[in-house]
């Protein structure tokens, strides 16, 4: 009788060892090279920098503002005067660009802040053009921040105008490029704006200004805390009638398609996290870098499970942007920029 003690005698008696242990050992190992920070930061295949980094902000009209938004912790309103100092410390966290967001004081049916000369944008992008030049400043062209009705064009019984909308935005664009800046971002969703924006700054000699546009974009809850930053919720109705539905792939390479035809440089996919195979996709089917948004909504998620200790924020939200990356994403546009470039810059320090 064999003697039973430990539990691997126990084991043994129920389940036998085969005589021949060789034909257990695995043939492959793949944890061999997980073994270590070293090596498994060698064998990394996907890497995270600052400088993939396009960081959002919010500018409003009033003076001495740097009022934290309370869905997006750590994300702030600013006042251009209280602009210069932000960008200098973006600058210093190796973050290569911003997006900027108008927050205007008057609102109108047309949105005519949007293209004012001395909007809010506008004004924003000669103050940081002139305190941080090597910043890229990107501007986000829409009218929902602008329009008193809160949609991204042009209103008439109800329904989002498309063709008469396209000339506002081209106005916008280019009073973004008279005012300095660097590259323009359509993010309406109207059919054929990125064609009429290229030809509007071609015919005012800004052929050199890149557009990336928001080409797959989709019809999202995820928008949320943006549109109570951007005070840019619809007033009626929802955007399902000019940005995409979730269901939809084959629709998003299409957009893409149109968006590249008209003169688009760059495109984006939004949301990213619920829409990483559509960035692959994307990716795989272009030859132009590929940014994709990292919104609102997946940003205040983090935080909020973060605040209540329900997960260990900061891992999460270096491992949502490595894997954006991975999915095929050149550039990410994201409220956590700051927080990563510091975590990224401690690492390689
Ligand atoms: C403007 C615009 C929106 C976002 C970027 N540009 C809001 C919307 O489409 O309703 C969302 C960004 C985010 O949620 O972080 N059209």
């Amino acid at each position: 009788m064999k003697q039973v003690g430990t539990l691997a005698d126990l084991l043994n008696w129920f389940y036998p060892m085969p005589d021949d242990l060789e034909t257990l050992r695995p043939p492959f190992r793949p944890r061999r090279l997980r073994r270590g920070t070293t090596l498994r930061r060698m064998v990394r295949e996907t890497r995270l920098s600052p400088s993939d980094f396009i960081y959002p902000l919010f500018v409003t009209e009033d003076d001495d503002v740097c009022r934290e938004i309370p869905s997006m912790p750590g994300n702030f309103h600013w006042s251009i005067d209280r602009l210069e100092a932000e960008c200098r410390e973006i600058v210093q966290l190796g973050i290569p660009a911003v997006i900027l967001f108008g927050i205007p004081r008057r609102k109108d049916a047309c949105g005519s802040e949007a293209f004012a000369a001395d909007g809010v944008v506008q004004r924003a992008v000669r103050a940081i053009k002139a305190a941080t030049p090597d910043l890229l400043v990107i501007t986000d062209v829409c009218l929902c921040e602008y329009t008193d009705h809160g949609h991204c064009g042009i209103v008439k019984h109800g329904d989002v105008l498309n063709d008469p909308t396209l000339e506002l935005l081209a106005r916008a664009a280019v009073s973004h490029a008279v005012a300095g800046a660097d590259m323009v971002a359509p993010s309406d969703m109207m059919d054929g704006r990125v064609g009429a924006i290229r030809a509007a700054l071609d015919r005012a000699g800004y052929s050199d200004v890149p557009i990336m546009s928001y080409a797959a974009k989709y019809a999202s809850a995820f928008y949320g805390p943006f549109r109570d930053a951007a005070g840019s919720a619809p007033q009626f109705g929802d955007r399902r009638g000019y940005q995409m539905d979730p269901a939809n792939r084959r629709e998003a390479l299409k957009e893409v398609a149109l968006d590249l035809d008209e003169g688009a440089d760059l495109v984006m996919v939004k949301p990213a996290l619920a829409y990483l195979d559509i960035i692959r996709e994307v990716k795989d089917l272009t030859r132009v870098p590929v940014a994709a948004y990292n919104v609102s909504g997946e940003y205040a998620m983090v935080k909020a499970a973060a605040e209540r200790d329900w997960v260990d924020g900061q891992r999460m939200m270096m491992e949502i942007l490595t894997c954006i990356r991975r999915a095929g994403a050149d550039l990410i546009l994201t409220y956590h920029a700051k927080e990563a470039a510091r975590i990224l810059q401690d690492h390689l320090a």
